[in-house]
């Protein structure tokens, strides 16, 4: 969050053709262009055998299906601008004469600090990295990186190690989009921007903590991709650990990225890895007919799970995730249950088992942060029900994840990136479960995933809370 470091000067663009591009990455820099904020060439490199041409056909196609569209004058303004900043490259990422092409095109805006962007296959990293390094184009360059960052501790480990021979680790930016969300920020916003919360956000107070991250789509086409990962490396590992971290750490000093990322880790290390029986694997029915996917696939399209963060403030809280594909609504929520009053005064008066009042801090589609209580309601009776105050909605952001994390790293702010401790320790959290597991149990899609052993595994700390479908998406 700071503006200290120089700013890149070039975006070099590897993968610039893949489907990420299409969805993510074209809106992102349309939206930055618009803003007046993209000011640098931008180098697209991908072995497609595409134009420059095709590449700006394809910025089209996504501003138009995926960003929002282009309406007026202004935003016919703003593509052509993003369409004149664009080269393309066409050529092997094995191939040194790729990276001379790419360095030719640098020289000619006399670009210095490139950011080169890995929007690629991580088996791919390393031939990038060491290219880049040959050809001299590391030397004053930062490097973002897509998740996923390994596919175990190991491998996290073995690609930092190839990362670091070319890029210090100031220098490296590792993308987990939720850390962009707006609605994700909002949570440390709203724990270190008030008082109010603090005294009761600990293990004298609190019950138990639910993070639901539900998805009421399957895998969309990405049957190859899934396959190699399922919803606890491609979901659990980064996204919902990034929102345990905003939910569980102490106030950072400030909001520089060395005092927040150190916050973040501290959590990470306070979680024990998790053992088998600590996890509930699930797999919708016909995901094996899916395109790309094993006939007798044992992946896991939905995972629940429980740990502790073995803290001064959290110890003895439990924490219960589930998170899958296919399931009735599309939600990301997390619900602070505090505990149950300490006496019964109401004789009548229904109060759930694990706790009542809450605190529920919704991400995804939309934002919002509100507070559950109970009020008694109108007659005789000392009886009540769960109102809810909605202290804050939002129904889209003003910028969206990878415009704010561009933007961020091209200035060469990683407050918002992953740091290299943050991604091996939330590895080792997940790592001994990806292999060590019993089988997926199927679910119908549309539901709540395998409903009896996932009630099981929160036990006297039910119900689960389901979120709501949004009013707006
Ligand atoms: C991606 C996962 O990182 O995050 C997808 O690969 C998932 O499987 C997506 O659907 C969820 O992101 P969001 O922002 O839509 O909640």
């Amino acid at each position: 969050m700071t503006g200290k470091q120089t700013k890149s000067d070039a975006l070099v663009w590897f993968g610039c053709t893949g489907d990420l591009g299409l969805k993510m990455t074209f809106p992102a820099l349309f939206r930055m262009e618009r803003r007046g904020m993209l000011e640098i060439p931008i180098v697209g490199v991908a072995s497609s055998q595409w134009t420059h041409d095709d590449l700006v056909q394809r910025g089209r196609e996504s501003v138009e299906q995926f960003g929002g569209g282009l309406h007026d004058d202004r935003d016919a303004a703003a593509f052509d601008r993003l369409a004149a900043r664009l080269a393309y490259v066409d050529g092997d990422y094995g191939d040194d004469a790729t990276f001379v092409q790419v360095g030719k095109l640098l020289d000619a805006s006399k670009a210095i600090r490139p950011a080169h962007y890995l929007a690629i296959p991580p088996g791919l990293f390393q031939t990038v990295i060491t290219a880049l390094g040959r050809a001299g184009l590391a030397d004053e360059g930062r490097v973002i990186v897509e998740k996923p960052f390994g596919r175990d501790l190991d491998s996290a480990q073995e690609l930092s190690r190839v990362v670091h021979t070319v890029f210090p680790e100031e220098r490296v930016f590792r993308i987990d989009h939720y850390l962009g969300k707006e609605s994700v920020l909002g949570i440390m916003y709203a724990r270190f921007a008030n008082s109010m919360l603090e005294p009761f956000w600990n293990r004298d107070m609190i019950d138990s903590v639910q993070i639901t991250m539900a998805e009421d789509f399957g895998i969309a086409g990405r049957g190859k991709f899934y396959e190699g990962v399922g919803a606890l490396r491609d979901v659990v590992q980064n996204h919902v650990l990034q929102i345990v971290t905003l939910l569980a750490m102490e106030p950072p000093v400030d909001i520089e990225a060395g005092s927040v990322r150190a916050e973040a880790d501290k959590v990470l290390r306070a979680i024990d890895p998790l053992a088998s029986g600590d996890l509930v694997r699930g797999q919708f029915d016909g995901y094996r007919s899916e395109a790309g996917v094993a006939a007798d696939s044992d992946v896991e399209t939905f995972a629940a799970l429980r740990f502790e963060i073995d803290n001064w403030r959290w110890g003895g809280v439990p924490w219960f995730v589930r998170a899958g594909k296919n399931l009735p609504v599309r939600a990301t929520e997390a619900r602070i249950r505090l505990r149950k009053p300490p006496a019964k005064i109401f004789p009548g008066d229904h109060v759930p088992t694990g706790g009542s009042d809450y605190v529920r801090i919704r991400v995804t589609p939309d934002g919002q942060l509100a507070l559950g209580l109970r009020t008694k309601e109108p007659g005789p009776e000392f009886v009540g029900e769960m109102g809810e105050l909605l202290l804050h909605s939002e129904a889209g952001p003003e910028l969206t994840a990878y415009e704010r994390l561009f933007g961020d790293a091209l200035a060469g702010d990683q407050t918002l990136f992953t740091s290299v401790a943050g991604v091996e320790s939330a590895w080792e959290i997940v790592d001994g479960v990806t292999r060590d597991h019993a089988p997926a149990e199927r679910y119908p899609i549309g539901t709540w995933g395998p409903v009896e052993s996932v009630d099981r595994l929160i036990g006297r700390h039910g119900p689960w809370y389901d979120p709501e479908p949004s009013a707006t998406y």
